[in-house]
């Protein structure tokens, strides 16, 4: 089986490599993530991670390495063939079932490398040095699923092409939820461009210098590696890729240097935190062809019979 678009159908100078961190230990998510990453909990029938690598691939990114840590290996049987299941399902004559499983294996190019140490995103993004080389690449982070109806990542890799250097994705948030992501300082570009001129990874509440947070697509210039290997650990003693890029925001273009961003403002599910995951699941079934009339039905009457809410002393 090969995947839907390869390397070698790719224009020249495409970027299609995709480095995609899921080495997280997901503790919010205990004890469902005790020995089961979280990235493989369901988001209604499919885990979270095939969502993400399907949008690589529909985006051209089909080289995926994915950077895994211990007890990862659910991840790895989900991407690869399951011959007992594939036969079981084929002497059922059950097509359906047998598509939907066979749908996670012809999913790109797919690599692993582990992290060992977890330092943090920017430590992960290093361990893909090596597969990378001196390309530039996408990152992107699990816990943001992007609707198809929306492509961001087309957008950003246009962008990237016509900017050079490195390209983040930023969304308005309420001030007051600045602190839980990384702020950007920006000028305007063209439209729905911004250069980025300052990054703060998670400030201090009240602090933020914006209300642009970061969320997790990115398309990288190689020159992060070197910056990564200088950058020290920032907030929460890790090594923050949000840190390495505001080190790139501030250098010339022949070294790599500048970065710019899209604010999107499609559809962006979060999977992150429990209520979040919640939401997404609740709001993905509720659009399912196959499932969401009757859920939708379920939802207003649940919804109707609800008792008012009633706020502690
Ligand atoms: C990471 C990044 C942060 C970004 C966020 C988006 O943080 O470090 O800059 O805003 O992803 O989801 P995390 O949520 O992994 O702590």
């Amino acid at each position: 089986m090969t995947a839907a678009r390869t390397e070698q159908d790719a224009p020249a100078g495409a970027v299609t490599k995709v480095v995609i961190p899921v080495a997280g230990l997901g503790t919010r998510f205990l004890p469902a993530t005790k020995a089961t990453p979280k990235e493989m909990l369901p988001v209604v029938d499919k885990p979270a991670i095939q969502y993400v690598v399907e949008e690589a691939v529909a985006a051209g990114l089909s080289d995926v390495l994915l950077v895994t840590g211990r007890n990862k290996d659910a991840i790895e049987n989900h991407f690869d063939r399951a011959w007992e299941l594939e036969k079981a399902l084929e002497q059922k004559g059950d097509q359906e079932r047998l598509r939907r499983v066979m749908k996670s294996q012809i999913l790109g190019d797919i690599h692993y490398v582990r992290q060992g140490d977890p330092r943090g995103l920017g430590h992960a993004v290093l361990c893909g040095a090596l597969h990378v080389g001196a390309e530039p690449f996408a990152v992107m982070l699990g816990d943001d699923l992007i609707d198809p109806r929306d492509p961001l990542l087309p957008h950003m890799l246009d962008v990237q092409k016509r900017y050079g250097g490195s390209v983040i994705a930023l969304i308005e948030v309420d001030p007051a939820f600045a602190h839980m992501y990384g702020c950007a300082s920006v000028e305007p570009a063209e439209d729905d461009v911004v250069r980025v001129t300052d990054l703060v990874e998670k400030p201090e509440p009240g602090t933020a210098p914006s209300n642009l947070a970061v969320i997790g697509r990115y398309v990288l210039h190689p020159a992060i590696f070197d910056v990564l290997r200088r950058t020290e650990p920032g907030r929460g003693g890790e090594i923050q890729l949000t840190d390495a890029l505001k080190t790139l925001a501030g250098m010339p273009a022949e070294q790599g240097g500048g970065v710019h961003a899209v604010v999107f403002r499609g559809r962006r599910y979060d999977t992150g935190d429990r209520l979040d995951y919640l939401r997404t699941t609740v709001s993905l079934a509720s659009e399912r062809s196959d499932l969401g009339k009757e859920f939708r039905a379920f939802l207003r009457e649940f919804v109707a019979q609800l008792p008012p809410e009633v706020e502690d002393d």
